[in-house]
């Protein structure tokens, strides 16, 4: 049977703001795989394994965890490290969760391991499910009620680094009927349309017209070759 493994968001660091989906793959895989800066895999300042070991407490189920040193040296020796201990793990079990905080869609190590899960071993990465999180930044606008972005407004991500960075760009709210000529792009573009509803349609480049009101555009930076 091929291998399963998820890479599961778990959130802003509270237990209620773990999606079902994720707990749902935490609990349907044979092991968790932790990241944790510790050297010695200690789980001593490991933040997923205390949200792991309270969802395991609160809906009463175990697994085996699997500490994955994780070092944020941004090395592509320290990402190899990593999927070899994936790689490891799949050697005793058929599926594994990796966990990560917030939303792996946002500077998450996730993509780092998936780049190389995908030129390794590419059935393993065709069977690989990325489940979405709340981020941090979802979770901070809740805590204080104020809106990230509300009718003409738009919101920025930006690093804090002394540095120009390659940008994404999200397009919402389009019209229907709108010509998508005006939505130039610098990456790659792909259109999302009533996602998770019937007539589901994703689309790797720009479809020509809106004719959907549940439709988004993501211009994906482009990344280093
Ligand atoms: C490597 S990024 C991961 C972001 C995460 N994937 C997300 O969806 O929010 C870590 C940065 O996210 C922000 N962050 C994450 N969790 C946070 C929290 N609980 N409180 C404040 N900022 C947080 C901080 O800016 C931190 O430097």
């Amino acid at each position: 049977m091929d291998k399963q493994l998820y890479m599961v968001s778990l959130g802003p660091g509270d237990s209620e703001l773990v999606t079902l989906k994720a707990l749902k793959a935490l609990q349907q895989c044979d092991a968790i795989c932790i990241p944790t800066k510790s050297p010695d895999k200690s789980f001593t300042k490991s933040l997923t394994h205390t949200i792991v070991t309270r969802l395991m407490e609160e809906h009463g189920f175990t697994k085996p965890l699997l500490p994955i040193y994780t070092p944020m040296h941004f090395k592509v020796e320290d990402w190899q490290y990593q999927v070899d201990r994936l790689y490891q793990g799949f050697e005793q079990y058929e599926s594994l969760s990796f966990v990560t905080l917030g939303d792996s869609a946002v500077y998450s190590t996730v993509y780092y391991l998936l780049d190389l899960i995908q030129a390794q071993r590419p059935s393993l990465y065709a069977n690989t499910e990325v489940i979405a999180g709340v981020t941090s930044f979802s979770q901070a606008s809740a805590k204080v009620k104020k809106p990230l972005c509300v009718g003409d407004s738009r919101f920025e991500i930006i690093p804090l680094l002394d540095k120009a960075v390659p940008t994404t760009t999200i397009y919402m709210r389009p019209k229907i009927g709108m010509d998508t000529d005006k939505i130039t792009h610098s990456g790659s573009l792909y259109s999302f349309e009533n996602m998770n509803y019937q007539g589901e349609q994703i689309t790797p480049h720009k479809i020509p017209k809106v004719t959907k009101y549940m439709t988004l555009f993501i211009d994906f930076f482009q990344k280093d070759t």
